[in-house]
């Protein structure tokens, strides 16, 4: 019988526990922890906060544990209202945006990890230098034909901006990809799910003249084929895109071109 055995440093400790005084209308939190400074393994750490003293999504009880327990929680934020794509976490085993996903909408002891097989930064943030990598190698910006632009906009008729729908709307928060299997186990090679629907987002616009130059990279056994439909994809998104769709539009015009 073959035995594993897990590095030291993947065991996730019990950590410690800190509360608010008097809190009305308590509510536990258990946050993933680790800081690559102090040479420890991750812990769990469990929070309690005063829900009637902050607001109504999980961010905001990140924030309450950041300015009443514990100064030192590192996670990203920004816009605090699902735009930016920057508060991407693992809560209760689902990854969402923690802005926008209620604490009425949670466990009763609420799970709160950083996104999933990602390196970790510190604490909740992920290190998704490769997820930009992967965005950045599909040219994601409009290429022209070389003819001198417009002196106004480029403009499209209604179908065509249509074309768009279910796809401009990405906000790159990786949701979708940290939670596709395939991505997990080839991301050195497979785009993933994200990148893949920004791909489609300019193979579809009308005003993008690069079209089959974006065909022939992505048409590679790694980059695009190692999606297998499994669509995890398509749930994770807090936005309620479909890049199994977008990957399934990019094959069909792959093979429409062989034909
Ligand atoms: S459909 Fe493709 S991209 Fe989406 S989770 Fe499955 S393998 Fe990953
Ligand atoms: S498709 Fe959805 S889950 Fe994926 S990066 Fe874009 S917004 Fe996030
Ligand atoms: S803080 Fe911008 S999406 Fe959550």
């Amino acid at each position: 019988m073959v035995s594993f055995r897990l590095p030291k440093r993947s065991k996730v400790d019990e950590g410690a526990v800190r509360r608010v005084a008097d809190a009305a209308d308590p509510r536990t939190l258990r946050v993933y922890r680790w800081n690559p400074d102090d040479g420890k393994n991750p812990r769990i750490d469990t929070f309690e906060i005063d829900q009637a003293a902050t607001g109504p999504m999980v961010l905001d009880a990140l924030m309450a544990i950041k300015d009443e327990l514990d100064p030192s929680l590192a996670f990203r934020r920004s816009c605090r209202e699902g735009v930016c794509g920057s508060c991407a976490m693992n809560i209760d085993g689902q990854n969402t945006l923690a802005c926008t996903h209620a604490l009425a909408d949670c466990e009763d002891v609420v799970k709160v990890y950083p996104l999933p097989h990602q390196a970790v930064v510190k604490d909740l943030v992920p290190d998704l230098t490769e997820f930009y990598a992967h965005h950045a190698s599909i040219e994601p910006w409009l290429h022209d034909d070389g003819t001198p632009p417009p002196e106004k906009e480029r403009l499209q008729s209604e179908a065509q901006r249509a074309q768009l729908d279910g796809l401009y709307e990405c906000i790159l928060c990786a949701c979708c990809s940290t939670a596709c299997p395939s991505y997990w186990w080839n991301s050195d090679r497979f785009l993933g799910p994200a990148t893949l629907l920004q791909a489609q987002r300019w193979i579809s616009d009308s005003r993008d003249a690069a079209t089959e130059a974006r065909l022939d990279d992505l048409d590679d056994p790694f980059k695009l084929y190692r999606c297998h439909t499994i669509l995890n994809c398509a749930p994770a998104c807090p936005k309620g895109l479909n890049p199994a769709q977008a990957i399934a539009d990019i094959k069909s015009a792959l093979a429409d071109r062989s034909e």
